[in-house]
């Protein structure tokens, strides 16, 4: 049987998909940083090259937005078998990364990928590199599923109809995707669902599907005083310090039940249902035991008041303060009241908040606490809307039934607190749904240094892509 002939091809070249994600690894497409524009390009090449090799018709796409030109879209097709009577899948994943810093908590360069034995009582085989489960390895456990139907039949997606659009611009706001979209509507709006595999699962061994994820509104603020610095002796108690004052504005951010004070701000929100608190709480995840691995004891479980942290994170919006900065910073000691003070301030948000609103709400709270004699400079960063898909849809079924049989154990529906921006563009621009099949874990360290992949996580994730190709066209 050929499902079975192409999993046996997965087994057998594994180390050979190991190889080719450390290739990949080895680019250091930043997207945030133009200094790595001709390396986040050259990773485009790099994947339109594996997708050409596996038989799809590949572009890579320029693209531009308001400020001018972004980094290139891959955009690959491959058409179904004559009879294929499945979705067309829209299997979207990001090539660009996030950028290292701080740089010397790394124990081995991020762009240099090691691969690190099992850690008794801590993580398992893995590959540690800049990008390893966000989001290149986790785009590659789809590409080696490819390969393996490719070797194996002659057709990489089993017969199944799949165009691929890899980002990337997804680390740095996805800027240039919304007009993209805009753009290829058409061409898109051929597809059915959106397959992503740039999430995590519930724990080692516990596969899920991600059935939503929170939306973000991102911001910049700069609160102004006098016209220049001033020595802090002879100005001190004269006249406002930035900083004081923007620290005051934020402390009021939140209430002492940790509610966010913006008025309007919970407006939309859709409240959380019974049945969905009582199956999360199913799920027996240890908040505490998270906590824990982090260096944080039970005492540090914190939030809004009312809501486990398994629902605050997948249920409930927030306010986090990103970065904070003004006056002197440097060695030393220097008296001065600047004349400014800056912080980023950003929202994770959920079902049916609206980014721009937010932004707009919260501009609007900071006029209202404007300091005595002070005034604001207000930037808006990016956004996107949060997304929840219906549970009920057979391909997300086909998804579940991919992941049993790749790894033996039930599929948990989980949510996230992270934001995938393309996931709601989608769906509010071409009314496409998502299906999130990803293979992190909790402890993968994304966005930090020493970013690992588990090589278990890797295998699982190309025997559950090609199963779910196996899925769509009927066995
Ligand atoms: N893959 C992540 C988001 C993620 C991680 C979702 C783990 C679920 C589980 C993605 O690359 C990411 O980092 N997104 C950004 C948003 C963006 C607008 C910068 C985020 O969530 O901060
Ligand atoms: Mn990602
Ligand atoms: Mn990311």
């Amino acid at each position: 049987m050929s499902t079975q002939s192409v999993l046996e091809f997965l087994d057998r070249n594994d180390a050979a998909a190991t190889q080719r994600l450390v290739d990949w690894l080895r680019i250091p497409s930043i997207s945030t940083d133009p200094k790595y524009a001709a390396d986040v390009r050259r990773a485009a090449e790099w994947v339109a090259g594996q997708l050409k090799d596996l038989g799809f018709a590949v572009e890579v796409r320029e693209t531009t937005n308001a400020q001018g030109a972004g980094h290139p879209i891959v955009m690959a097709t491959i058409d179904g078998a004559a009879t294929y009577k499945g979705p067309h899948v829209l299997f979207y994943g990001h090539y660009d990364v996030q950028p290292v810093d701080p740089v010397d908590l790394w124990e081995s360069p991020p762009f240099e990928p090691v691969i690190k034995p099992a850690q008794k009582g801590g993580p398992g085989e893995r590959i540690v590199a800049r990008g390893a489960v966000d989001d290149k390895g986790q785009v590659m456990t789809f590409i080696e599923a490819c390969r393996a139907w490719k070797e194996t039949t002659g057709h990489p997606t089993a017969g199944a109809k799949y165009t691929i659009m890899l980002e990337g611009e997804e680390e740095s706001g996805s800027v240039s995707l919304e007009p993209f979209v805009r753009k290829f509507k058409k061409e898109l709006q051929a597809c059915d669902v959106c397959l992503i595999s740039d999430t995590g699962m519930l724990g080692r061994d516990k596969p899920a599907i991600t059935y939503g994820v929170r939306g973000l509104a991102y911001t910049e603020i700069t609160l102004h005083a006098a016209n220049q610095d001033l020595h802090s002796g002879l100005w001190g108690g004269r006249c406002p310090n930035p900083i004081t004052e923007l620290a005051r504005v934020l402390a009021q951010l939140h209430d002492k039940k940790r509610r966010v004070t913006i008025p309007g701000f919970y407006d939309a929100v859709r409240p959380l249902t019974k049945q969905e608190r009582a199956n999360w709480k199913k799920l027996k995840f240890s908040a505490v035991g998270a906590l824990k691995k982090i260096g944080l004891t039970a005492a540090a479980d914190i939030g809004e008041a009312g809501f486990t942290a398994m629902e605050r994170e997948w249920g409930r919006p927030t306010a986090e303060i990103n970065g904070i900065w003004g006056g002197y910073t440097g060695h030393g000691a220097k008296t001065v009241i600047p004349a400014k003070a800056s912080a980023k301030v950003s929202f994770r948000l959920v079902a049916d908040q609206d980014p721009g609103k937010i932004t707009k709400m919260f501009f609007k709270w900071c006029k209202a606490h404007t300091p005595p004699g002070c005034h604001w400079e207000l930037n808006d960063h990016h956004g996107g809307f949060g997304v929840t898909v219906p549970t009920d849809s057979p391909t997300l079924a086909a998804a579940a039934k991919a992941l049993k049989r790749a790894s033996g154990k039930e599929a948990a529906m989980i949510k996230s607190g992270g934001s995938i921006p393309v996931a709601g563009m989608l769906k509010s621009l071409l009314g496409i749904d998502t299906i999130f099949m990803g293979f992190g874990l909790d402890d993968d360290r994304v966005h930090s240094p020493n970013e690992k992949f588990e090589l278990s996580c890797y295998r699982l994730g190309q025997r559950a892509h090609a199963l779910f190709m196996a899925e769509l066209v009927g066995g």
